[in-house]
């Protein structure tokens, strides 16, 4: 079947099989590898993007429920070389180790901050709680969150 996704800010007409799923899209069709694939139970939210401005797991739509919609992956984040305050919050508080979990982590986080700028602790454990780090542990991830939040310009410098 055809497609036409809009995938950060740009139009892809595709023929797909029914049965792709979006992140198979993103990686395979598109080239676009930022989105990770890390199971296949829908469990780890390594491939977390956005879909129409809300975050889904791209393992659980089908590349054919994006057709006419607007995705937006990790590798829309920075702008050119400057990188968005939450990719900062990571480097600066170490929230990552191995890196595989951390572009869905980057697009919940982004979403979170554009909706609640200021989250509590326990707010953005509970946005993150459908994502699996199995190097970090939370806390440093956390702390990379709130100093998005503290540093919405990024950091100065
Ligand atoms: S790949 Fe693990 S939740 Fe999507
Ligand atoms: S940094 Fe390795 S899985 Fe999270």
């Amino acid at each position: 079947m055809e497609i036409t996704v809009t995938v950060n800010e740009e139009q892809y007409r595709r023929s797909v099989e029914p049965r792709l799923l979006l992140v198979h899209f993103l990686r395979d069709d598109l080239g676009l590898t930022g989105t990770h694939w890390g199971c296949d139970t829908s469990n780890c939210g390594a491939c977390v993007v956005w879909l129409d401005e809300v975050p889904v797991k791209s393992c659980t739509v089908l590349a054919a429920m994006a057709d006419g919609k607007r995705v937006r992956t990790v590798e829309d984040l920075a702008f050119g070389t400057a990188l968005d305050p939450v990719q900062q919050g990571f480097v600066q508080c170490h929230g990552i180790q191995c890196g595989f979990c951390t572009p869905g982590l980057l697009m919940t986080a982004r979403w979170l901050l554009d909706h609640n700028p200021d989250p509590s602790e326990g707010t953005i454990r509970e946005a993150i709680s459908g994502q699996l780090c199995r190097c970090t542990g939370y806390e440093n991830i956390v702390r990379s969150i709130r100093w998005a939040a503290e540093h919405p310009d990024g950091a100065t410098p």
